[in-house]
């Protein structure tokens, strides 16, 4: 298998595509990305990684960063977050407010807003929002091997001024009890993750513990082997929001969307893949991102399934 090809013929019919979807417009600095981008990475369990297109521009990966709040929230209080945030699909976008009330405040799952802001929550303990932010800054760079990895400030800035939705979240939830911090301090730090600017590259790399059975590739673990199996199956069932099961059914791999149009899809053993293109489809999820990932699965037979 030559995957240098592979991306070759991906990155050339990408850059033809005609429907690259719509670029998220609610925060203004994600509204102002050029459609026209797209870029893949693949990092490898050989150790090897492989690139195409625009695969070192720095976007903003949103939702992505749930993946590693939920890394580090496991890691604090292990198996207690379930009492706190569900393990099913919601079939619901990701920034709804409508089961919250029928479900007393617990979110469906980690991977949805209300989900995350959990995370955040659970991630701000004994911290200020400054400190937490700093660690999962390190934590991210850490896993990637990549210490230039930093928030984008502006953008964190603009999910502040738009966040209003988020806020109605945290407010509901802090009236059911599920969050334990001031619902201001648990969403700057939530802001902040989403704000997070990483290359295809970077991310790819930042996937790789996840590949690796929770090992990190530069020696030593990051989480047990059976976190990470755990965190993967979160990513299937519940990481493309109401479209997870499309994802699932097209693609085939363990795969978290963002809505700078990022997705980062892992296959236990074999690889961790970023693919990024602005333009969202319908349900928020990246256009270009979702299809090229149906190539490289076909191409590669790297399907779970
Ligand atoms: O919470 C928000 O509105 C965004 N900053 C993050 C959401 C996100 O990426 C959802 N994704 N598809």
């Amino acid at each position: 298998m030559n995957l240098s090809n592979i991306i070759a013929a991906i990155v050339e019919e990408m850059r033809t595509a005609p429907d690259r979807g719509t670029v998220a417009s609610y925060i203004p600095s994600l509204a102002k990305i050029d459609p026209a981008q797209f870029g893949i990475a693949i990092a490898t369990a050989e150790g090897e990684t492989f690139t195409g297109g625009d695969a070192e521009a720095g976007f903003s990966i949103q939702s992505i960063s749930k993946v590693f709040l939920l890394t580090l929230a496991l890691g604090k209080v292990g198996d207690r977050l379930w009492g706190r945030v569900g393990r099913e699909p919601s079939g619901n976008a990701f920034n709804s407010i409508v089961q919250l009330e029928a479900e007393k405040g617990i979110p469906r799952n980690p991977f949805i807003n209300a989900g995350a802001i959990v995370l955040a929550d659970v991630n701000l303990a004994g911290y200020r929002p400054r400190e937490a932010i700093g660690e999962l800054v390190q934590f991210v760079r850490y896993v990637a091997s990549d210490e230039t990895i930093a928030i984008d400030e502006t953008v964190a800035r603009s999910e502040e001024q738009t966040g209003e939705r988020n806020r109605a979240l945290a407010h509901f939830m802090k009236s059911y009890g599920t969050l334990h911090h001031a619902p201001d301090l648990v969403l700057g730090s939530y802001f902040h993750a989403c704000a997070i600017e990483m290359s295809c590259r970077q991310l790819a790399r930042a996937g790789r513990f996840l590949m690796l059975g929770g090992l990190h590739p530069d020696g030593g673990r990051v989480v047990p082997a059976r976190r990470a199996r755990r965190i993967l199956s979160l990513m299937l069932t519940c990481g493309h929001y109401d479209a997870s099961g499309d994802f699932a059914f097209r693609v085939g791999m363990p795969g978290k969307s963002g809505v700078g149009g990022g997705i980062l899809a892992v296959v236990p053993g074999k690889a961790s893949i970023v693919v990024w293109s602005p333009g969202l489809n319908a349900s928020g999820n990246s256009q270009l991102g979702g299809l090229a990932l149906e190539r490289l699965a076909e191409a590669t037979g790297w399907s779970v399934f």
